[in-house]
């Protein structure tokens, strides 16, 4: 017998509306007998079980989301709270911001305190690929959404880009300039978003023809400083084994690979070509206007934020959904160089 995992499956086979069968449960005397006999029928037939533990857990639920990013120094989730802070407060909420700074056990203490504070959902990058302690809260009925992270979860929605296509026309333009040599700078490979970019941009040059060096600098974090480090690594490498390329996993590694290299001797983009991912306020305005690859950083936290609130007002007649957008490669002056001959 199969079981039903959402309201949605009930209203189909009963033949009725999402409302209707929420009315049957909620509001019972606002259905005729006939339709609520025969969606009782269908409740019982598929074995739809409604989450009332969640809804009690809810009943009493403040009206603060809470959303735990990555690295509150980075623009490109200042931007993320921007968007999902302009639709809670439109809804009468409150949006409060925790700084996780890529660190799991400070991931954790967040979470244990956001459980305590019973708000009423949360959106997250979270650190590490799947976090147990993210499944708990949505077993205790907090919906939660996860942000700038694909996610195959039944249980609960997500909102991201597509990182993978993101690392192929970063990587489909240094090839088109030319490029043979081209380097990776990003880390940790936990997070998920890092290692979609690099396999974009894998699959991208192993599609064309002729060898294309893609070599990774992997970093310990995605900050400006991390950035500063790499391109020290890449200043050191005589001139025949230096990439003339650099593909970075963000734009603040991009702009401190920029300060770096800038310091260390070398022109961008005429000895290293330089992208970027975000395309964050100050790609535009760096000292050499950044080429990035786009994400749609207010409308991701305005969707992610939407998805949440739609869950929590009523989770029976919730389905979760993944929203996936598409990036785009804005090119500017970092990589604007004229086609090189395979050097
Ligand atoms: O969320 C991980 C990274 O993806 C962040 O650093 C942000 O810049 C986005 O590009």
């Amino acid at each position: 017998m199969a079981e039903a995992n959402n309201i949605k499956e009930v209203a189909r086979r009963a033949g009725v509306s999402l409302g209707t069968v929420s009315n049957v449960l909620n509001r019972p005397e606002t259905v005729t007998p006939a339709i609520r006999q025969r969606v009782l029928d269908v409740i019982k037939e598929v074995g739809y079980v409604r989450n009332d533990s969640a809804r009690h857990l809810r009943a009493g639920r403040s009206r603060t989301v809470a959303i735990v990013v990555l690295d509150v120094a980075n623009p490109f989730f200042t931007d993320i709270v921007r968007g999902a802070e302009q639709v809670v407060e439109r809804a009468g909420g409150m949006l409060v911001v925790c700084n996780s700074g890529e660190d799991l056990a400070r991931e954790q203490r967040h979470l244990d305190a956001l459980e305590e504070q019973r708000v009423r959902g949360l959106l997250i990058t979270p650190v590490g690929r799947s976090s147990k302690r993210v499944e708990r809260l949505v077993k205790r009925g907090i919906p939660v959404v996860l942000v700038d992270r694909g996610s195959g979860e039944a249980n609960r929605c997500s909102v991201a880009v597509d990182d993978v296509m993101g690392g192929r026309l970063a990587a489909d333009h240094l090839a088109k300039a030319g490029h043979r040599r081209i380097a990776f700078v990003g880390g940790p490979f936990t997070i998920t978003q890092v290692t979609d970019r690099h396999a974009g941009a894998t699959q991208a040059l192993a599609d064309r023809d002729g060898d294309i060096d893609l070599q990774v600098i992997e970093t310990r974090s995605l900050s400006a400083n991390a950035g500063r480090g790499a391109a020290e690594s890449i200043c050191a490498l005589p001139t025949a084994k230096r990439p003339t390329a650099v593909f970075c996993a963000n734009d603040l590694l991009a702009l401190g690979v920029l300060q770096g290299l800038t310091t260390g001797g070398l022109r961008v983009p005429q000895d290293v070509a330089l992208i970027g991912y975000d395309d964050i306020d100050y790609a535009a305005s760096a000292a050499v206007p950044l080429t990035s690859v786009r994400q749609p950083r207010e409308q991701l936290g305005r969707t992610a934020a939407q998805l949440l609130l739609e869950e929590a007002d009523d989770a029976d007649r919730h389905g979760h959904r993944h929203v996936v957008f598409e990036p785009q490669l804005i090119v500017r002056q970092s990589t604007s160089t004229v086609r090189r001959k395979g050097r």
